[in-house]
Formats: structure tokens, sequence, C-alpha cells
């Protein structure tokens, strides 16, 4: 089936000129003349890309690229603006409004139905990736606690960061329906968050959607929060969950996942996409008969046992703690390690936005922490 260009301009002329020469190469062309007419034209004909003029008799063409990319169904609708305006903040405007391409009037025809079909085949691309399990490098590494409080969150911001700085491609997910601390350990007020691709269909998950909701952090690695405001709590759905883990491993060297401790099937179809889950436990009797009531969950959600391994975090360093075997023989699985009580330097490096890995890196929590990070990747993943 031919792929539908939707052309939007308010001249006649322009629409015939850039319609004509894609009509000759095969594609089916619509057009609009207004912003209105545009908007309402992609809900019902569901063109394969968009070709966008800025100046148009109702509204401007970056409010009309806004309202597409607002959608959560048109975020990987591919587009390209194609606009009298030559300056350099007219195309950053453009661009940073959402348009995968700017071009400036006049163009040649032969330009744009060149463009036309670079966009669309790197759109396919994209999509074919997401799909394509086979394409998949990253790890999946999901930790969860066996309680709340025990310092999972705090794990998961140092050990990514950890990764980041050790040039790996890192993702970490917050995987909550509400509010949650991770943006905190990074100074982040997301634009973005997983709300938005809790509406979207499992299908719709794909590597262009999933991007448009990271967050980039200084350290170089990316965020993917969970929702900030009330208004934005959604539950995710397991098939929801598992594409975009999916999708994520497709782009990335690690995607480390930070799970609300309470059961959920959005956290269980997580755990059967990791290649390792770490259990964060504190060395104290309740927590670590939370630890054995996680592992008997994890056995009856059929996740691996090798996949496991538990790392103690030792909040508050007491003389009585458990010592690391005596934990594994309660719970019957492997301590990859300990992390050490810091709670000065933890609470500074929550205030200032930058975890302890980076921000007092010759401290004993970190050294403990940035060598976690190096055992998990020594880890053999287990296999799915
Ligand atoms: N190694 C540590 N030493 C001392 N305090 C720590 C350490 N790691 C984390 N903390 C502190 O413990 C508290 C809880 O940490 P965090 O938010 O990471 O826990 P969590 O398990 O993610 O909690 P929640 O269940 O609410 O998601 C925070 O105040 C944090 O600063
Ligand atoms: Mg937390």
């Amino acid at each position: 089936m031919a792929e539908k260009i939707l052309i939007v301009d308010d001249q006649a002329l322009m629409l015939r000129m850039i319609g004509l020469p894609l009509e000759q190469e095969g594609f089916t062309v619509v057009t609009a003349m207004t912003g209105a007419q545009a908007l309402q034209q992609i809900q019902a004909d569901r063109p394969d890309l968009v070709i966008l003029d800025l100046v148009l008799p109702d509204t401007s063409g970056i409010e009309v690229c806004h309202r597409i990319r607002q959608t959560p169904t048109l975020v990987d609708l591919p587009l390209i603006i194609l606009s009298g305006q030559t300056d350099l903040s007219a195309k950053i405007q453009g661009l940073e409004a959402g348009a995968d391409e700017y071009v400036t009037k006049p163009v040649d025809p032969k330009e744009i139905v060149a463009r036309v079909r670079g966009l669309l085949a790197r759109t396919h691309r994209l999509r074919q990736t997401a799909a394509d399990p086979s394409a998949r490098q990253g790890r999946i590494i999901t930790l969860i606690g066996v309680k709340g409080g025990v310092g999972t969150t705090t794990l998961t911001a140092n050990l990514a960061t950890s990764l980041a700085l050790r040039r790996h491609r890192v993702v970490a997910v917050e995987l909550r329906p509400y509010y949650g601390t991770l943006a905190r350990h990074f100074k982040l007020s997301p634009t973005a968050t997983l709300s938005t691709l809790a509406e979207l269909a499992p299908s719709h998950i794909n590597a262009a959607n999933v991007s448009a909701c990271l967050q980039p952090t200084p350290q170089g690695l990316h965020l993917l929060l969970g929702p900030q405001r009330l208004k934005d709590y959604r539950e995710m759905q397991p098939e929801q969950v598992t594409a975009l883990l999916t999708t994520l491993a497709n782009q990335t060297d690690f995607v480390v996942v930070d799970l609300p401790h309470m059961p959920s099937t959005a956290g269980r179809a997580a755990l059967r996409a990791a290649q390792t889950v770490l259990a964060v436990v504190e060395p104290e009797p309740s927590a670590v008969a939370a630890g054995q009531a996680l592992v008997e969950l994890l056995g009856a959600w059929s996740i691996p046992a090798q996949a496991l391994k538990v790392v103690v975090v030792n909040r508050i360093q007491a003389a009585l703690a458990q010592s690391p075997s005596e934990i594994e023989r309660a719970l019957g699985c492997g301590v990859l390690g300990t992390i050490t009580a810091a709670p000065d330097q933890a609470l500074s490096a929550l205030t200032i936005g930058i975890p302890m890995v980076q921000s007092a890196p010759a401290t004993l929590v970190a050294s403990t922490l940035a060598e976690m990070a190096d055992r998990i990747v020594a880890l053999k993943p287990a296999g799915r």
C-alpha cells in the first residue's frame, strides 16, 4: 500500500508543487490548509509522514507540532517542517517542538522526495529494531527491596551512575505508578514520564516513543521516571512493561529497573524480563524475614534462582548486624556484596542531586557501590 503524506500549507500553489512530485513517486498525498484541518486530518487519515508549513492562517505550525507530539499515539509520527523562515532561531524552535527535520523554502521538489524517503526509512528501521528480539543486546537488571526504605533507589541511582561513568549506555527506569524519589538523586524535574507510555498499546511502545520520554543526566545516563503528579498516576500493564524493557534493552547496554517492594503484575513482568534480579536487604531480623518472603514470591513467579542475588545495605552499621553468610543461609541465595553505612553522604548526595559514586568518590561507601557495579558487570547473566 502506498505510504500517505499529509502536506500542510496555506498556499494552494505550494501544495501542488510539493504534492505532484510525491504522487509521481508513488506516494498518496493528502493536504490541509489550516492547523485545525491538519490535526483533524492526522486523526482521520493516519498519514505516514507530515510536511508542515510554519505560517498558517489559524495557528502556528509550531503549535501544531507541539499538539502532535503531546498526543501519545503520534509521538513518533515522522514530521518535516518546510518553512520560508530561514533564521537559526526558527529552525531551533521547530526542531525543539519535535520536528524530525527542518527544510527551508525555496526547495527543489527532488530534495523533498529524498528527505521523505530517508525519514520514512529511518522510522521503519527504528520500529523494526524495537520489534525484533534477536537484535536485543542490553542486560536488564531489576532491583527490588525486601521491604520499603531499605535503600533500593539510592542503590539504583549509584549503580546506574557508576555504569554510565564507565561509558556503558545505561537507562534507569523507575517502574512506579506514582511518585518516586529517583528524580531527586539527579536534581531533575522531568517533563515526560512513564505515564505517557502507560497510555500506549504495547505495539506502540517503540524506540521513538520511549526515547521521547527519557531524561538525560549530566553523567551520560538516561532516566525514565515514574509519574510525578497525581493527575499522571498510571498503573502499567504487564504487556506494556515487557514491550518497554525489550525496547530499552535494544537501545542500551544496561537497563536498571527500580521496582517498588510491593508485588504487582507490572513488577512481575519486569522481574521476568530481567537477566539479573537484585534483592536489597538490611542486615536485621525483620528485613531478613521479609527477604525470605520475597524469595518465596520470586519462586512462585518462576524467576530462576540463578538470576537472583542479594545486596546488603548496612544503612545503620549496627554492631549486632547479621553477617552476609547468615543472610545467605537464611535466604538460600548468594550475597553479591555489602554497601556500608553513610547516612551523611547519602543525604548530602540527595541534597545536591549527584549520586555518591560521583559526588564523593573517595569515600568507603562510594567504593563499595562502584565495586558492586563491577561485580554486576562480571556476573554471567542467567538466560531466559
Ligand atoms: N548506604 C547508606 N547508608 C546510610 N543511609 C542510606 C544508605 N543508602 C540509602 N540510605 C538512606 O536510606 C533512606 C532510604 O533510601 P531509599 O530511598 O534509597 O530507599 P528505598 O528502598 O528506595 O525506599 P522506598 O521503599 O520508599 O522506595 C534514604 O534516606 C537514604 O538516604
Ligand atoms: Mg525507592
